[in-house]
């Protein structure tokens, strides 16, 4: 039995092609468990994410991720005081697997739930340390979201006060990384293979070899990869035949162009913010090229980047602290944006 001090909250989170169910004690500010079933060896066949497929996935996985949590939290079902699920945004048919469940957990154990943006739960996941014992960093930050379906830059001046400068005007930077991969030759997702393959084998030759414009974009803190991805393209086509070096000079000067326009824009931002504290988050976090350009920034671990139920479970734990945990209501539903 957990101690009658503690607020024990079951975060859920099925916003894509992750089943993640996470345990916080809310009271005792600590990381219970965290469990993820990725679906994404399913979906590399199709070369991307099937909506229906996924939310196929997540009906037979979440309530095994859940489980697993439990026992490895030493809890039962009855232990749980809350449930924190993911709201928006994401694929709607997959966050609609995941409320369902929270309100059928809510409801049979006569516990409330409460809804979370999935993208505060990647902006605060930047404090998850805390959540293990660790020191967080301090506030004020400027806070680079890069995933799959967002890059956006904040300036936070402390938990629930985040102000959005700015973001991309075409495609996120996750999705330049696994649209460039696919023409390369990668597997869905393409982010993590390609940092692997340049990581390994690329020189810095290899990073030059294709000055690919970076976009200036007119409006500050902005970015674009629409252009990029579409360059990349036709160098394919003048490369042919693509040998494993070709292939190797292409991945590496694309995956450069990506970063270098991440890391320009974070420090523009740091310094109309020179207090801040330059945090970056999110599936592309991963990326170690970008965590080598950026040595001044704070990282949350890899696990942590990418979606996990861990990052749902603090936002409610800090909302818990801040006094503003409330119960959502029966009619509480799901959004695409
Ligand atoms: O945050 P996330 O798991 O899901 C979304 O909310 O989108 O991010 C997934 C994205 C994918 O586009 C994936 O290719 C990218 O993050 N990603 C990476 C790396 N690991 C994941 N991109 C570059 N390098 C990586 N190591
Ligand atoms: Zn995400």
């Amino acid at each position: 039995m957990a101690p009658s001090a503690s607020v024990l909250i079951l975060a859920i989170d099925t916003s894509c092609d992750e089943s993640a169910a996470s345990i916080v004690d809310a009271e005792g500010f600590r990381l219970l468990a965290d469990e993820v079933r990725s679906h994404a060896a399913a979906m590399a066949d199709y070369g991307g994410v099937v909506p229906e497929l996924a939310s196929r996935e997540h009906v037979a996985a979440l309530p095994v991720a859940v489980d697993a949590a439990l026992t490895k939290a030493g809890l039962t079902v009855g232990d749980i005081d809350w449930v924190a699920v993911t709201s928006r945004p994401g694929l709607v048919g997959t966050l609609l697997v995941g409320m369902s469940f929270a309100k059928a957990f809510a409801a049979a154990n006569g516990i409330p739930f409460s809804t979370v943006h999935h993208l505060d739960g990647h902006l605060y996941s930047a404090a998850l340390a805390e959540l293990e014992g660790e020191t967080p960093p301090p506030y004020p930050w400027v806070a680079l979201v890069v995933s799959g379906g967002h890059t956006e830059l904040y300036y936070v001046e402390q938990f629930g006060e985040a102000k959005w400068l700015g973001g991309t005007l075409d495609d996120a930077a996750g999705e330049a990384f696994d649209k460039i991969g696919k023409q390369l030759g990668m597997r869905y997702p393409a982010g993590p293979a390609m940092d692997r393959l340049v990581r390994e084998q690329a020189t810095d030759a290899h990073r030059k070899r294709h000055p690919f414009p970076v976009s200036r974009t007119s409006e500050p803190h902005s970015f674009s990869y629409s252009g990029l991805k579409t360059a990349v393209g036709l160098a394919i086509e003048k490369a042919r035949p693509l040998s494993e070096d070709v292939i190797l000079g292409l991945a590496a000067s694309a995956q450069e162009t990506i970063l270098r326009q991440l890391v320009r824009r974070s420090k523009e931002a740091l310094e109309a913010f020179p207090k801040a504290t330059l945090v970056v988050t999110g599936g592309v976090a991963c990326n170690s090229r970008l965590r080598a350009l950026l040595p001044e920034a704070h990282f949350p671990k890899p696990r942590h980047c990418s979606d996990n139920a861990a990052m749902i479970g603090l936002v409610a734990a800090l909302e818990h602290r801040h006094g503003k945990l409330k119960a959502s209501s029966w009619d509480a539903t799901v959004s695409p944006r």
